[in-house]
């Protein structure tokens, strides 16, 4: 589905953008994992098993790591990545009324900063090499459905929503799609981290009753990605399990 494509996955180093860097790679792509933690980017470029791939060092909230890393993959592969998939993400829960500023704007730095600075670099590359692409944003469902606590992340995920749309606009007659996706609760490191009695009161919400594998993310992300998706541009689709219908 992915073959001749270059990814370009930010968050590569854990979770759904793990799990990304692994079905676009056994799709055919070779794909560049790129996180803030850069032993873990290189520990899923090691998983991919083929020297095509690799894992790479990016502070998404940096305009000079960001396009460090965009001129790395182009002087590495002789092109810019054609399939860039933002999954770099964060989040830092309390309840509005304890909720301090810099907590509030470090969420919203990582998530929608951060996907606004991948996506113009990354965007450009693309332009400038006259090559058509395609931009996958990992939102969230909690972007659309209230959820308590999280006021810094889901109004980073609802701009990030908001931005997939306007991007897909102005980029469309480029040859550039851009699509948002909307997890739900996926089994991954930050999901883990999340206390457990929190999780007792999702899991009965989740109309399939169990949180996501980050491959049944991953899954959607490739097939947007690809040219199988060729008509989709601007559009959010829910990967939830039914929650929050
Ligand atoms: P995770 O915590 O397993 O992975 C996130 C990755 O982002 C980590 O490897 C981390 O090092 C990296 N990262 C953090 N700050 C960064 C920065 N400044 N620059 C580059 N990389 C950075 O989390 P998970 O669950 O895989 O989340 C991936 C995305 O999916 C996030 O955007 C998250 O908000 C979103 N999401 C996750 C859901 C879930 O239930 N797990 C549900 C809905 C959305």
């Amino acid at each position: 589905m992915l073959s001749g494509r270059l990814a370009l996955v930010t968050g590569g180093g854990s979770g759904i953008g793990r799990a990304v860097c692994q079905v676009m790679a056994r799709e055919g792509a070779r794909v560049v994992a790129a996180d803030l933690n850069e032993a873990s980017a290189k520990e899923t470029a090691a998983l991919l098993a083929s020297a095509e791939h690799v894992g790479v060092p990016l502070d998404v909230t940096s305009e000079e790591s960001v396009a460090a890393v965009v001129r790395g993959v182009r002087d590495r592969y002789g092109a810019p990545a054609d399939c860039v998939v933002n999954s770099a993400g964060i989040n830092d829960d309390s309840f509005l009324v304890n909720m301090i500023a810099a907590q509030f704007m470090k969420v919203l730095d990582v998530n929608l900063k951060g996907t606004f600075l991948v996506t113009k670099l990354s965007t450009n590359a693309m332009i400038d090499a006259k090559i058509d692409g395609s931009v996958v944003n990992i939102a969230s469902i909690v972007g659309k459905v209230s959820s308590i606590g999280t006021c810094n992340y889901s109004a980073s995920k609802a701009g990030v929503e908001a931005f997939t749309r306007t991007a897909a606009k102005e980029l469309g007659r480029k040859g550039i799609r851009c699509n948002a996706i909307l997890p739900g609760f996926i089994d991954t490191p930050m999901v883990a981290a999340m206390p457990e009695k929190v999780m007792k009161l999702l899991v009965p919400l989740i109309v399939l009753g169990r949180p996501g594998r980050p491959e049944e993310v991953a899954e959607l992300a490739a097939f947007l990605a690809s040219d199988r998706a060729s008509y989709m541009t601007g559009a959010s689709v829910e990967v939830t399990g039914g929650y929050g219908i």
